[in-house]
């Protein structure tokens, strides 16, 4: 394995959790995604569903869960299907999970073949009272394309019209909020590795260097730390390209000058780290880059202190406006005046800072989380305000991963650099370095 899973006991702590907001007599089902398809003979990297995943640890296609805690029969109470693996797969694809390393992983006592699960949905289906079905409610979810989830879960509904459904995907959401011990540890390990990322890019950025060629050195570091590679895809846009929130084409050449935007992070384990840093092509910011840097770095710094157990995420980004708009003002971007007689359905600042401040982070990027609720500790979250002017060619967003305690919240970034003047010095190190 390329990395070290989380422990037996942090799976079936998760299982736990979700047990314990389960009704009485439900049978909750979880499968995999499909390996999808591309051209020809061609498959996408695979890419395990986050929930059976966070429920069991188990990387694999085609495997299944299923959680029945009023099983008459113990074994009956959690099992686990993987796919029969075969001298033959071990020759062309390599090994899969035996059942017993399937067990030892997930600590799930019952494994089984994924060919018995049609057999064991049909002796226990009859003997729940209702089915947990899982769904991608994700809030900004827009898939076109059916999932093996929904697919399977249209063939229960079907075979079964007279049980009583639930959503599994609000347990989900609320479970995977707040992380365990080892999760924050996994998400700590995806960040160490971004951070040797940032240092390495920090002696290669220089005037003429391509986007594209900062992407390839992080990438480099994250695969010889044993990560699988970007848990997203990553932004490398200097000058005006820094503007554009979802660049991603990533082929411009960075000009003595300009700052270059670079958002990127890697996956651990299946766990994301998401880093924005805004650092001068050249070595040196000029003074107003400098300006404009200093003013997202205090909006950061205060946006982290408001992570605090109690508050709602919608007072805490109102607030962060509220903020940004008087940093926006000092930089002589707005005017105060102005922002007195704003339509506050419609802030000002909105034009130099359009998204949100942070999102939840763990096996998504975007992950799952009550958005609706007061934050509460062991969430994990970015706080990443930007400034973008586009007719000064330049955009800054600073990004760190943020830990939610009952007390201080927790600087998962804290050892990797961010003041402007540390960044410089960072450079003008690295770069020595790779010139010796
Ligand atoms: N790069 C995705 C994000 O920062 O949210
Ligand atoms: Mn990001
Ligand atoms: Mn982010």
């Amino acid at each position: 394995m390329r990395y070290t899973p989380l422990s037996a006991a942090t799976y079936r702590e998760h299982r736990a959790r979700f047990r314990q907001h389960m009704d009485k007599g439900g049978l909750a089902v979880f499968h995999s995604n499909d390996v999808m398809p591309t051209s020809a003979d061609g498959t996408m990297p695979f890419k395990q569903a986050s929930d059976i995943f966070h429920l069991s640890g188990i990387d694999q296609e085609e495997t299944v869960l299923l959680l029945f805690p009023d099983a008459t029969d113990p074994k009956d109470r959690e099992i686990l299907f993987v796919r029969e693996t075969s001298e033959l797969i071990a020759i062309w694809e390599g090994a899969k999970f035996t059942q017993k390393e399937a067990s030892a992983l997930s600590g799930i006592a019952t494994v089984l073949w994924t060919s018995a699960y049609e057999a064991t949905i049909k002796r226990l289906v009859p003997q729940c009272e209702l089915l947990y079905l899982n769904s991608n409610e994700h809030l900004r979810q827009s898939n076109e394309v059916e999932t093996r989830e929904e697919r399977k879960n249209k063939e229960l509904r079907a075979q079964y019209p007279l049980h009583g459904v639930k959503r599994s995907a609000p347990i989900m959401h609320r479970i995977r909020s707040r992380k365990t011990q080892e999760e924050v540890e996994q998400i700590q390990r995806a960040i160490a590795i971004t951070g040797k990322a940032f240092e390495r890019v920090c002696g290669f950025v220089e005037p003429g260097v391509k986007e594209y060629a900062i992407e390839a050195e992080i990438i480099h570091e994250f695969i010889r730390h044993g990560s699988r590679g970007h848990a997203y895809t990553p932004i490398i846009a200097s000058g005006y390209n820094a503007c554009v929130l979802h660049y991603v084409t990533n082929d411009q050449v960075c000009q003595d000058g300009d700052v270059v935007l670079m958002d990127f992070g890697c996956e651990y384990g299946g766990y994301a780290s998401d880093l924005t840093r805004s650092i001068p092509v050249n070595g040196r910011f000029t003074k107003r880059q400098r300006a404009v840097y200093n003013a997202v770095l205090r909006v950061k710094n205060a946006a982290t202190q408001l992570l605090r157990p109690g508050t709602l995420l919608a007072e805490y980004h109102r607030e962060v406006g509220r903020i940004m708009e008087s940093e926006l003002i000092g930089l002589g971007l707005l005017d105060k005046h102005d922002v007195a007689k704003q339509d506050p359905e419609r802030p000002l600042y909105k034009k130099y800072f359009m998204h949100g401040t942070s999102h939840f982070l763990g096996l998504d990027v975007h992950d799952v989380g009550l958005w609706n609720e007061m934050i509460q500790p062991d969430m994990v979250f970015t706080v990443e305000p930007g400034i973008y002017i586009r007719e000064e060619k330049l955009g800054i967003r600073l990004e760190n991963n943020i830990l939610v305690t009952r007390d201080a919240p927790i600087d998962l970034f804290a050892d990797i650099p961010v003041e402007a003047e540390a960044v410089e010095a960072l450079m003008a190190r690295s770069r020595k370095k790779a010139l010796a």
